[in-house]
């Protein structure tokens, strides 16, 4: 039996066994409730790790990744060992996934060896395709739109900081990119207000602002997007970047270099924020770009934070889509 805060969650919910076998694509995927039920597995499972460690005992994971990682496949991998499972990783850098052979052959192949498929793909459909082939549990490791485990391991971030995130406001400034529109979505599940700050042709996806907002109006938060950077942090309590030029995007830096420019996330900006405001980058960080180095390493920053807790937030992810939820101590 899992430990108390989860063990009650559960048996109020049954949102364990309503995560068990699905996919995360996308973090709208996913209700509210099961956003909030993984974080709260996140914090149990961050309190006492011993109560999981055979959780996933010979459970196998495969990882595909096209682009490069450090954060994504350490706290993957780890996540899946301490959990008494263990994980086989897969370059896929050099020639992507369905050159070779079919995602569907692929996934033919995969549900009979392994519980679990992790993909880091260039292409969102990649990742939706594999899942619609594969009976197993297929997770987004990053896509072109959409980094939700990312989203999930920042948020647990939050509540750790903020004990609740509802009605925190929250802000994003940036490229409106795949880290943008899962944190949008996430923000909208758990009732925090979302800020997005973007240079005009570098907005989130409207498809995705539409999703978003339709989830804010349930959940009772604001989503809203503006281009003025000032504008977009005065009184936030969070604010979070990134890259201008996602991987897939270097060609176009020397053109973005200028266009994010008001957006760098510098004291000067922090100093509109909120006084108890903290400073959140997924990493990695190109540094005096889109951060300077005084913020990074300044006392208001959590990214270090946020990189560990993408170990605890997965290891809550694999034990709901794994059924293994119910067997920890
Ligand atoms: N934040 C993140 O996903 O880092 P990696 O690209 O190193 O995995
Ligand atoms: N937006 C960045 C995130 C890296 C973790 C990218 O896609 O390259």
């Amino acid at each position: 039996m899992a430990s108390k805060a989860y063990a009650v969650l559960e048996q109020e919910a049954g949102l364990s066994d309503a995560l068990a076998g699905r996919d995360l694509c996308s973090i709208a995927d996913l209700s509210s409730a099961e956003v909030a039920a993984i974080l709260e597995l996140g914090h149990d499972v961050k309190a006492n790790p011993q109560n999981y460690r055979h959780a996933l005992d010979a459970k196998q994971m495969v990882m595909f990744f096209e682009k490069s990682s450090l954060r994504t496949r350490v706290t993957f991998e780890t996540a899946i060992n301490t959990l008494g499972g263990s994980a086989i990783f897969v370059d896929q850098t050099q020639s992507p996934l369905g050159e070779r052979e079919s995602l569907a052959d692929m996934a033919r192949n995969l549900e009979r060896w392994v519980s679990v498929m992790v993909l880091r793909t260039y292409a969102h459909e990649t990742i939706t395709e594999m899942a619609q082939y594969a009976s197993i549990p297929v997770i987004n490791a990053l896509s072109d739109v959409e980094h939700p485990c990312q989203a999930l391991a920042d948020f647990l971030t939050l509540e750790q900081r903020f004990g609740t995130v509802k009605g925190l406001k929250f802000t994003y400034v940036g490229d409106g990119n795949n880290v943008c529109h899962s944190l949008m979505l996430t923000a909208a599940q758990l009732g925090a207000h979302c800020t997005v700050g973007t240079p005009k042709n570098y907005a989130p996806k409207a498809d995705i602002v539409a999703q978003a907002r339709a989830i804010a109006n349930v959940t009772g938060s604001n989503i809203t997007v503006i281009s003025d950077p000032v504008a977009a942090v005065t009184g936030a309590d969070a604010i979070y970047t990134d890259v201008c030029t996602s991987m897939g995007f270097e060609h176009e830096a020397t053109k973005r270099a200028p266009i994010f420019k008001p957006y760098q996330v510098n004291e000067a900006l922090m100093a509109h924020a909120a006084p108890h405001a903290v400073f959140m980058h997924c990493l990695p960080a190109h540094r005096n770009a889109e951060v300077t180095d005084a913020v990074l390493d300044g006392p208001q920053s959590v990214v270090f934070d946020q990189a560990e807790n993408r170990m605890h937030a997965q290891k809550a992810l694999l034990l709901m889509l794994l059924g293994g939820a119910k067997l920890a101590k």
